[in-house]
C-alpha cells in the first residue's frame, strides 16, 4: 500500500454540510473514502479523454431474430479482437438478448467500438461503461 498523507481541506460551511449529506446518501463512512473515490472518478475521466489505455464494460440488448445482427455482432468483435477480453451473452427471453463485452484498449478504440455496436440494427440499447485499467489510479 502507497503512504498515506494527511492533508487539510478549506471549504464552506454550507458545501461541507451537502457533501456530507451526499456522502451519506452513498453510504460512505468517512469523507476520506468519498474524496478518494472523487480524485479517481476525475482520474479516470482524464484517461478516457487523454486517450490512454482503458478498460470498461459494453453491454447491449438486442432481438435476436433480427436478420443477420448476430452474426454483425460477432464480426465487429473479431475485428477488434485485440481490445474484446472476453464476452457473456444472456438469452433474457424469447426475443431479447442480453451481452455484456469486457474491453482493454485505447480510449479511442473502445469507443469506436461502442459507437458501431450501437448503430447495428437490432440493438436496442446500448452502454459503455468507462473504468480503468487501474494502473494509474493509486
Ligand atoms: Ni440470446
Amino acid at each position: 500500500m502507497s503512504d498515506l498523507v494527511r492533508f487539510g481541506i478549506s471549504l464552506e460551511k454550507k458545501l461541507l454540510d451537502r457533501f456530507d449529506r451526499l456522502i451519506r446518501k452513498k453510504n460512505y463512512t468517512n469523507r476520506s473514502e468519498a474524496i478518494r473515490d472523487l480524485i479517481r472518478q476525475e482520474l479516470v475521466r482524464k484517461e478516457w479523454q487523454a486517450g490512454k489505455e482503458v478498460a470498461g464494460a459494453i453491454t447491449l440488448v438486442y432481438d435476436h431474430h433480427r436478420q443477420g445482427v448476430g452474426q454483425k455482432l460477432t464480426d465487429i468483435q473479431h475485428d477488434f479482437g485485440r481490445t474484446v477480453i472476453s464476452t457473456q451473452h444472456i438469452h433474457l427471453d424469447h426475443d431479447n438478448c442480453l451481452e455484456i463485452i469486457a474491453v482493454r484498449g485505447s480510449a479511442k478504440k473502445v469507443e469506436k467500438l461502442s459507437h458501431i455496436l450501437k448503430s447495428i440494427k437490432g440493438v436496442k440499447h446500448e452502454t459503455l461503461s468507462m473504468t480503468s485499467t487501474g494502473k494509474e489510479i493509486g
